[in-house]
């Protein structure tokens, strides 16, 4: 609503030029009203050229209105659909980790592509054509009844029809297209759960029973797909069937009219164009209802998200204390996940500034929960948190977090270079280039965190990129990437959570020692399983079932012989145990760390991806047709019916021909009922063919279809690991679900579809050679232009299209990666630079 108002100028400017479209096709239908009457009582040459000239002066003018109608309405549409995505995700930005975990990521991202695009629908084509249509009805309408009153009321009659059957149909097209897209989303699903999670598929050897799985949805798709098509088949033949018989209607009653001369036959062509002219915005005021069904749903469902109240924001009175130092305190503090049993149970803990302090307990005691109530990843259920003396509920966001640097317990990187993952919490990072000064800390937060070697060692160095979630990285080298992101913003405060676990005891050790002079006069929360890494800490907090159940040092805590010295004993035995394995089979702890440290950062290029390349956009036509081969009986049937479908639709027009020259013309009215009736009988043939005709194709291209899906499904199965380090996964499932989907567009609709328009052609050539070779030849002459015209249109619009896509898969695959890292970007404050990321992949 506020967004409609805001670009009301560029809607006025629309409407104003719709007015002016609709008055200048009016204009026509009376040129050529003008003319055949002129040419009945025996007008110059002279006067028909001038009347030919006005035509095409109106034609071209009318087109050049519209023109600038559509550019100005949906140039408004394009700025509010993206003013919209742009405002969601900011609004996501601001939505607690909590709200990701219950959300489907899936689901989030259908939001911010499929619903956006509804509303733009609705917002554009939609608010168009719906105000055209009515004006244009209207405007017509009195333009008719002026003519003749009584044909006019019947034909006006019987046009709204047009509307409902459309609604009607229109209704249930959607409803199955909704049970198709449900489908669509298993099928994503399916496939975006296959390829990220494509290691444990090969690991365990389950390709075969995933591509069944996936198989077997493609089936249901194909099911759901034809259903659909069973219904949508019928509403463009439909649409002609009943503007049809408007016609007929026109030709009997009106032809009587003629005969009777109430009116002439120049006003009764008039009134044709009048039909043909409402026929389009006839069918458009369906189309638009259903439009402003979906967008409003569409629009409901994005308001649910950008009407959600960030749980955890800045307050309105936000402080900051002016001495920064570090401190924290744990006050009686109970935290419960959204309505759960508590994880937390009344714990207090002072930390001064500048102390290190250790977290330890047994799995699940609640050692994360607590550490992320620091940064307020959640807000306490009761208690409070405070740092430097201020409860962090009070703090203003940002400048909490600034303070802070975090090492969560499963490091998360982003699909950028090192550099950039190491520099993303500094406050300059932004792009590619980083300044020196930042560069500087990264390469020192790198040397702490014991990285700086390997990465020498890569390729690219810092501008290797390190894939989605770093992928290219071991699992010690993520870990480790993380902590220098969380060096490099310099913070008072360092919480490393569980931080060293895929890092082996020798380089954890060596880190420490470096990190030692870097935590002094920092405040230090370590949370780690292994007791050598924290024996050092001021202080050592023992946490059991959401509680503290001793504190003090190392020392103290091994003479009290509690639950610490308990987890210290068994520690003990545990290495022993290791240290004797690695002395016999050579390769110990660092056994699952060195085989993912193997593949390392790669950037060559493997023939794979020619390969899937291949099999995307290489020789495509060729490969498409050996899909289709298996159902070319059916593809045979399709062309025969086509061509039926033609016959019957050149039919209509001889008839119209036979009616007024035999008929209307002379002023012989016996007869004229056996032409309408033949007229309407060609009508219905026309609809029964046509309807056949779609459905056998939606048949042959859905099976098509699925085959490839299935063949493209398993040849990725096949692909290494390597290949899915490289490729983001959203690209490969845009490439099994999408693109199949515009394949089948290209068969269905494509290939059959231009082939039916040359069937057609050839028919109305030569029957206009047969009515006049002169006239046929003159007419011809322009074909060329057109011919050429639409070519380079088309050319124009499929680029543009894939540029469309292109752009939705990026958003997607952003959208995608920042719904998964969200807690990341917000511990390390990048909201805006995000934005602006968001913002110029969206403005693309
Ligand atoms: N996001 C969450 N939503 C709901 N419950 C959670 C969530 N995270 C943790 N829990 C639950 O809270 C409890 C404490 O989990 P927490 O991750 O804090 O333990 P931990 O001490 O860090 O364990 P570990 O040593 O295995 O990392 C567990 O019972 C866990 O199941
Ligand atoms: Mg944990």
């Amino acid at each position: 609503g506020a967004l409609l108002l805001r670009h009301r100028r560029a809607y006025l400017a629309g409407f104003a030029l719709s007015l002016d479209s609709i008055g200048l096709s009016l204009a026509n239908p009376w040129v050529l009203r003008l003319a055949v009457d002129g040419i009945r009582a025996g007008a110059s040459p002279l006067r028909l050229a001038e009347l030919a000239l006005a035509y095409v002066g109106v034609a071209v003018a009318g087109g050049a209105v519209r023109f600038l109608w559509r550019l100005r309405l949906l140039g408004a549409a394009r700025t509010i659909e993206y003013e919209l995505r742009n405002d969601y995700f900011a609004h996501l930005q601001r939505l607690p980790v909590g709200f990701f975990q219950r959300a489907r990521t899936g689901d989030l991202m259908a939001r911010a592509t499929n619903d956006l695009t509804a509303v733009g629908r609705l917002v554009g084509v939609g608010v168009m054509y719906g105000f055209h249509t009515v004006v244009m009805f209207a405007a017509a309408g009195v333009f008719m009844v002026a003519i003749d009153a009584p044909l006019a009321l019947m034909v006006l009659a019987v046009l709204p029809l047009v509307s409902v059957v459309f609604l009607v149909l229109g209704r249930r097209v959607h409803h199955h297209s909704e049970q198709v897209q449900a489908q669509f989303s298993t099928l994503s699903a399916l496939a975006q759960e296959n390829f990220s999670g494509i290691r444990v598929v090969k690991a365990f050897a389950q390709e075969q029973a995933q591509l069944e799985t996936f198989a077997a949805a493609g089936r249901e798709y194909v099911v759901r797909a034809l259903r659909l098509a069973r219904t949508s088949g019928a509403v463009w033949p439909a649409m002609t069937l009943i503007l049809g018989l408007a016609a007929a209607l026109v030709l009997w009653q009106g032809g009587a009219a003629v005969v009777a001369g109430r009116i002439t036959l120049g006003q009764m062509v008039q009134f044709f164009g009048y039909l043909m002219m409402l026929s389009w915005p006839m069918i458009a005021l369906g189309w638009v209802a259903n439009i402003a069904q979906q967008g409003l749903a569409s629009m409901r469902r994005i308001d649910e998200i950008l009407g959600l109240r960030p749980a955890i924001a800045t307050p309105p009175a936000a402080r900051v204390p002016p001495d920064r130092r570090g401190a924290i305190e744990f006050r009686g503090v109970t935290f419960a996940y959204d309505g759960r049993a508590p994880v937390l149970r009344d714990v207090s803990l002072t930390i001064p500034a500048g102390a290190t302090v250790a977290i330890v307990g047994p799995t699940g005691a609640g050692k994360s929960t607590l550490v992320s109530l620091i940064p307020r990843l959640w807000d306490v259920t009761a208690g409070a948190v405070l740092v430097d003396g201020l409860d962090v509920r009070a703090w203003d966001l940002h400048a909490l977090r600034r303070q802070i640097g975090f090492v969560p317990q499963e490091p998360f990187l982003f699909s950028d270079t090192l550099e950039e993952n190491l520099a993303f919490g500094l406050d300059g990072a932004a792009g590619p280039e980083t300044p020196r000064t930042d560069s500087a800390r990264v390469r020192q937060a790198a040397a702490i965190a014991g990285l700086a070697g390997e990465i020498a060692g890569f390729p690219h160095g810092y501008a290797t990129p390190v894939g989605e979630r770093g992928v290219t990285l071991s699992g010690g080298q993520k870990q480790r990437a993380a902590l220098a992101r969380a060096l490099a913003r310099d913070p008072a405060i360092l919480v490393l959570d569980d931080a060293f676990s895929s890092v082996d005891t020798a380089t954890e050790e060596q880190i420490l020692r470096e990190l030692r002079a870097f935590a002094a006069g920092r405040t230090t929360v370590i949370v780690s399983h292994r007791i050598s890494t924290i024996r050092h800490a001021d202080l050592i907090v023992v946490l059991d079932r959401g509680a503290i159940v001793e504190q003090g040092t190392h020392e103290h805590l091994l003479a009290r012989g509690g639950l610490y010295a308990d987890l210290y004993q068994r520690q003990l035995l545990r290495d022993a145990l290791e240290a004797e394995d690695g002395a016999a089979g050579g390769d110990g702890a660092a056994g699952e760390n060195g085989a993912a440290g193997k593949e390392g950062a790669v950037g060559v290029h493997l023939p794979e991806e020619e390969l899937a390349g291949v099999a995307y956009d290489g020789r495509l036509l060729r490969r498409l047709l050996r899909y289709v081969r298996p159902y070319r009986g059916a593809v045979a049937v399709a062309v025969v019916l086509l061509l039926l479908t033609s016959a019957a639709g050149l039919a209509g027009p001889y008839l119209v021909r036979v009616a007024i020259d035999a008929h209307i013309a002379p002023g012989r009215l016996a007869g004229l009922g056996w032409i309408v009736a033949a007229y309407v009988g060609a009508l219905v043939a026309g609809f029964a063919l046509r309807y056949a005709q779609t459905y056998v194709m939606a048949q042959v291209g859905q099976r098509a279809m699925h085959d490839l899906r299935t063949e493209l499904f398993a040849h990725l199965q096949r692909l290494s690991v390597g290949f899915y380090t490289r490729q983001p996964v959203g690209r490969l499932v845009t490439r099994v679900t999408n693109d199949i989907d515009a394949l089948n567009d290209l068969i269905t609709q494509g290939v059959v579809g231009v082939f039916g328009d040359l069937v057609t052609l050839v028919g109305i050539v030569a029957i206009m050679l047969y009515l006049g070779w002169r006239l046929a030849l003159a007419t011809l002459a322009v074909l060329p232009l057109i011919v050429a015209a639409t070519l380079h249109f088309r050319v124009r619009a499929r680029e543009a299209y894939r540029q469309v896509r292109l752009r939705l898969a990026r958003i997607n695959a952003f959208l995608n990666e920042h719904l998964m890292g969200m807690g990341v970007v917000q511990l390390f404050g990048r909201e805006a630079q995000e934005q602006a990321r968001f913002d110029a992949l969206n403005r693309a």
